[in-house]
């Protein structure tokens, strides 16, 4: 240290150059990883681009997810009442718990059973009990298939199997679950999304299309949140022990924050409908009309500027400033931000309460992780736990 200082400040240039948190590559993509760069261009004149967007919209359909400005604002508004934290307690708690004691129960008395599959179970029951279809075991068996479909490796005889298993099971779950609970609901309307997209005069596709929507943003996302957290709380005995003597305020904020650092969905993908200019430390960058972004979620969910402390942490009661959602971007942002977080959290919290109850709890293998490489999830398979 000099004797003399003769500057107040010293700058000293960084020995890496800290990767762009709006940066465009090679082929014209845009990426996306800091948190307040992210929120802007949520909210900006941008359309849907994930989720196989494009085919979609080929196809004339245009479940929730696809849907741009007014006709989505107004949907999102008019199917809000499914979803609410007091709908979701009120209507929703009992449904779960019903759920949860069944499946759980005979967990208990098998002693070894597949968490994924017990969590599928969970997810699928409570996510159509919303959307009004009944969840039978064979419904729970074609959503697996058709959600699950092979993925493409590029061989043309492979993929076009892929392609016509895909639309068989499709199709399957059209005639078996999707045309029967409309033609229910036109004889006998009940509170839930199809009885209100038949009130609206839609159409079987365009029922269907929201059903494997719900199918796949509601699902399958909880189903693989229940095992990640799952994991994590046999893991770590603190968090199992949180999850069973905490009140109901902590543990939402563990899972939360559980969902922060894991995101089921870790890409999200938007086009630019106009020139977009998004400002980051201070620099402005403008994306042309038509370009993709793509947000990066594991990066965003841990951007120290919002998750100062620690940002890779798990931190059960973690400070975030004031406006920044508990899971930052693990339910998205924005007008597509997730319509079934509370739902979400919910029937996690119900569901992992009573197995991490149950006495002799063990894991007898770890599950096998898989890639989703369309949104870039993670998928556990073949989890094998026991208990007694
Ligand atoms: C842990 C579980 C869940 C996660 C991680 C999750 C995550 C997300 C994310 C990130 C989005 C935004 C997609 C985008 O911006 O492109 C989204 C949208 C959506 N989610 Fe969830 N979700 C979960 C559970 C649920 C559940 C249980 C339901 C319903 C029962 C649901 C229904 C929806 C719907 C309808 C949308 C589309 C909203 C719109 O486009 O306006 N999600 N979800």
């Amino acid at each position: 240290m000099p004797a003399e200082r003769t500057t107040d400040s010293i700058t000293v240039p960084p020995l890496f150059t800290p990767t762009p948190l709006v940066e465009r590559d090679a082929l014209g993509i845009w990426h996306v990883r800091g948190y307040a760069e992210a929120k802007q261009l949520m909210l900006a004149d941008a359309a849907q681009a994930g989720f196989q967007a494009e085919d979609v919209q080929k196809a004339r359909i245009d479940p929730v997810l696809y849907q741009q400005g007014e006709p989505h604002r107004v949907q999102r508004g008019q199917i809000a009442r499914f979803f609410s934290p007091t709908t979701t307690h009120q209507k929703h708690m009992p449904v779960m718990e019903q759920f949860a004691d069944s499946i759980i129960g005979e967990f208990a008395k098998a002693g070894r059973g597949d968490l994924n599959q017990m969590a599928m179970r969970m997810a699928v029951a409570v996510a159509s009990a919303i959307v009004g279809l009944n969840a039978t075991p064979g419904m729970v068996k074609r959503l697996n298939a058709m959600l699950h479909t092979p993925t493409r490796t590029g061989h043309p005889l492979q993929d076009r199997w892929a392609e016509l298993w895909g639309r068989g099971q499709m199709l399957t779950f059209l005639l078996f679950d999707v045309r029967p609970a409309i033609r229910a609901r036109r004889r006998e309307p009940q509170d839930d999304v199809i009885s209100y997209m038949v009130s609206k005069g839609k159409g079987e596709m365009a029922i269907l299309a929201e059903c494997v929507v719900y199918g796949a943003a509601g699902m399958v996302t909880t189903q693989e949140f229940i095992s990640v957290v799952f994991w994590h709380c046999m893991l770590h005995p603190e968090l199992r022990e949180l999850m069973l003597t905490a009140d109901q305020e902590t543990r939402y904020e563990f899972l939360n924050e559980a969902l922060r650092l894991e995101p089921v969905i870790a890409r999200l993908s938007r086009r630019a409908l106009s020139d977009i200019t998004v400002t980051s430390d201070g620099q402005t960058v403008t994306i042309p009309a038509g370009d993709r972004i793509d947000f990066h979620l594991y990066e965003i969910n841990a951007d120290a500027r919002t998750v100062a402390d620690a940002p890779r942490a798990l931190h059960p009661h973690r400070d975030l400033g004031a406006g920044v959602p508990r899971a930052v971007m693990g339910f998205g942002s924005g007008m597509h931000k997730c319509a079934g977080e509370f739902v979400a959290i919910a029937e996690t919290d119900v569901f992992l309460r009573r197995l991490l109850a149950l006495d002799g709890l063990r894991i007898e293998q770890e599950p096998t992780l898989n890639r989703n490489e369309l949104i870039e999830g993670y998928e556990l398979r073949n989890f094998i736990i026991a208990a007694g």
